[in-house]
């Protein structure tokens, strides 16, 4: 009996156009793309003992070193439905994961594309493993495979491997793009310098799951001209992002999140994800930008949080306003500060 053990470490991200709508095996009715994040992370062990099992296979998960069955039986879940793509999840296998975040607990921040990405990589290091394959481990097939495995396990996680920027879902003129797993796309270096504050409205749980999120767009009036818009948005945003156009790129973000949260407050039934402080939080940075021409723009996730997005070389002229008028509408005065980072890596 063989027993291996694989780590890595993948970030979060936060999307720039956002994929709201999937179809079939978690397929986006639209394309994305975001922002690969650098702090927080998610690192990942995972033990696998092969051939312990009288089951086809078997999952423990420990959460910062202490079991956690409610985590255990989601995944597990998943991976019942992976064995076509995972064949040693018919072998018998033992998998313990053990799985820690960087950043703090319940601050309102998604940890499934951090956490889902990281679990990826290990699982499909294992499979190649297994297949005596080890040495193709650093192959760009094997980061595709990753992500596509990370989508499986949670949609938007396959856009975390990629360094700066990740982009999935087929969009015109764009080599290489699939709906099937993220690649990394090329842009002006001052993107690379982007920072990310995250300014905690809310701490309170989400009242939507992403999973039910999706399928509010199933039969949403409005979702035809969505998808048309993304794709739109994304052609632009992407010419924006190559020549380094800030006030392009930021002005189709701030978009991107409203159109996010319009079409949650227009389902059948319908969300309201954003607090009161988001929408002051939203008014002060457009003030701040129409008064002062420096290119602060804003993202939003599905919650309330408000993401600060600015290249790093005006942070010390942002700081005193970010202070003074942001801060006071967070939840005590909570701003997480991140920024964009490199991508999944062993550790
Ligand atoms: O990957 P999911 O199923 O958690 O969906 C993510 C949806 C958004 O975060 C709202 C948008 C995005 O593209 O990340």
């Amino acid at each position: 009996m063989k027993t291996l053990e694989y780590k890595w470490q993948s970030p979060s991200n936060i999307a720039l156009i956002k994929y709201w709508g999937k179809h079939d095996r978690q397929l986006p009715c639209n394309p994305s793309i975001s922002f690969t994040l650098d702090q927080a992370q998610t690192q990942t062990s995972l033990v696998v003992e092969f051939g312990k099992s009288g089951k086809p296979f078997e999952l423990n998960f420990l959460f910062e070193g202490i079991e956690n069955t409610s985590f255990a039986n989601k995944i597990n879940k998943k991976l019942e439905s992976l064995s076509d793509v995972l064949p040693m999840l018919k072998t018998g296998v033992s998998l313990t994961v053990n799985s820690l975040n960087t950043f703090p607990h319940s601050a309102g921040i998604a940890s499934s594309a951090s956490s889902m990405s990281a679990l990826a990589l290990c699982l499909l290091e294992a499979q190649y493993a297994l297949d005596g394959n080890e040495a193709a481990t650093s192959s760009n097939l094997f980061r595709q495979e990753a992500s596509s495995l990370a989508r499986l396990l949670s949609g938007s996680a396959c856009r975390s491997l990629f360094p700066v920027l990740g982009q999935w879902g087929k969009a015109e003129d764009l080599a290489g793009s699939s709906d099937e797993w993220a690649i990394g796309v090329e842009a002006h270096p001052v993107f690379s310098t982007y920072r990310n504050d995250i300014l905690i409205v809310s701490r309170k749980e989400k009242t939507v799951s992403s999973t039910a999120g999706h399928n509010l767009m199933t039969n949403h009036p409005f979702a035809n001209a969505r998808y048309q818009q993304a794709c739109t948005n994304l052609q632009a945003i992407l010419r924006a992002l190559k020549t380094g156009d800030v006030e392009v790129v930021g002005d189709i973000m701030e978009l991107e999140a409203l159109v996010l949260h319009g079409l949650m407050m227009s389902s059948t039934p319908s969300f309201i994800l954003l607090e009161p402080n988001s929408l002051n939080i939203i008014n002060e940075i457009r003030q701040y930008r129409a008064q002062s021409g420096l290119p602060l723009y804003f993202s939003i996730d599905a919650g309330p949080n408000i993401h600060l997005l600015y290249p790093a070389e005006i942070e010390s002229r942002l700081a005193d306003f970010i202070e003074t008028r942001l801060k006071p509408f967070c939840i005590n005065g909570q701003i997480i500060k991140d920024k964009v980072g490199m991508g999944a890596s062993r550790i």
